[in-house]
């Protein structure tokens, strides 16, 4: 692997998913792989899983982590080509990025859409001029459109849910992935990344609930069976994938407030004792309630730790390429 910016930088997401789990069993089995390597952790947003997995995860490989918050201990950089800069921007990317190219032998970048211009967002332009720039292996920590190791995260917590559980080990899973309110435009790269990745699987009947005008990218979406009526979705689903995303559409705005579209026990009375899952953050109450949460089919916090298996898989995959 080369770099892990989509589920197209992956060959073979069962083989992953696999030696993620090995991992898990086997935390330290590699841990000679990452000696004298150094891997940049850069953030432009906020994290608490991303940030702390990704360093647990190259620690476990053997590979020194360093944390940079670029948003406010870097110099305001400049995407634009050709910019004249006389403005807030102090330093090109074109002059930063090298010069990390040098210092790492991985780099790994977090930034969020601005959700204002959905061309500027979906060209990627920021991880895109960190590739072109940095010369080394870059791995998305969650980019303007997707979340690619979020992604491996939740094929991990599935396959080893369905390994657990007798009426689901020989069987195509129904999943659902269903819209929930939230207070604030949030971007679309989750429910973007989930759904490219449930479709290149391949291996289950997906599912995609929404209000109108939440419609997604539909490069991301070709493949899923896409409805607006949840208690129809919902019926019979062995997962239920819950995430909140601002329209694409009509791009960055919140078009529906509707609070009867959050997930509780009630509604997952019609679905096969389904699973529930989120990335996390997640707002309580408002997009997902308490007793899911808290209940017996909540699989958030183990979908959470398995981040440090999916980071340690990718991140192996590309040192052993190196
Ligand atoms: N799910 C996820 O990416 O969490 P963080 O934003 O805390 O990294």
């Amino acid at each position: 692997m080369k770099q892990f910016i989509s589920v197209k930088d992956v060959k073979d997401i069962n083989a992953l998913v696999k030696q993620a789990l090995h991992y898990k069993a086997n935390p330290f089995a590699d841990k000679a792989l990452g000696t004298n390597k150094r891997i940049g952790l850069l953030f432009l947003n906020p994290s608490l899983r991303t940030r702390l997995s990704t360093q647990v995860a190259a620690q476990n490989l053997g590979m020194e982590p360093i944390v940079f918050n670029v948003d406010k201990e870097g110099w305001a950089l400049e995407f634009t080509e050709a910019a004249i800069m006389n403005g807030t921007t102090v330093e090109h990317i074109k002059d930063a990025a090298p010069i990390l190219g040098n210092y790492f032998d991985i780099l790994c970048i977090r930034t969020f859409p601005g959700l204002q211009n959905r061309a500027d967002d979906y060209g990627e332009k920021i991880i895109n001029q960190f590739i072109k720039y940095a010369g080394i292996p870059v791995v998305s920590l969650e980019s303007a459109t997707l979340h690619p190791l979020q992604s491996l995260t939740d094929m991990i917590t599935i396959k080893e849910s369905m390994d657990a559980n007798e009426n689901l080990k020989n069987k195509q899973p129904k999943i659902v992935l269903t819209w929930a309110p939230h207070i604030k435009p949030i971007p679309q790269c989750v429910a973007n990344s989930f759904s490219q990745w449930v479709n290149a699987w391949g291996a289950a009947n997906f599912i995609i609930t929404h209000p109108e005008g939440y419609e997604l990218d539909s490069q991301y979406t070709n493949g899923a069976t896409i409805t607006h009526n949840q208690e129809e979705a919902l019926k019979d689903a062995d997962f239920v994938y819950v995430k909140n995303w601002s329209s694409y559409s009509d791009y960055g705005k919140v078009l529906c407030t509707d609070a009867s579209w959050m997930l509780t026990n009630a509604k997952l009375a019609t679905t096969n004792k389904a699973k529930v899952m989120h990335c996390l953050p997640v707002r309580r109450n408002v997009e997902l309630s308490d007793e899911i949460l808290d209940g017996e089919n909540s699989l958030v916090t183990k979908e959470a730790s398995n981040r440090v298996w999916a980071a340690q898989t990718v991140l192996s995959e590309i040192l052993k390429n190196a």
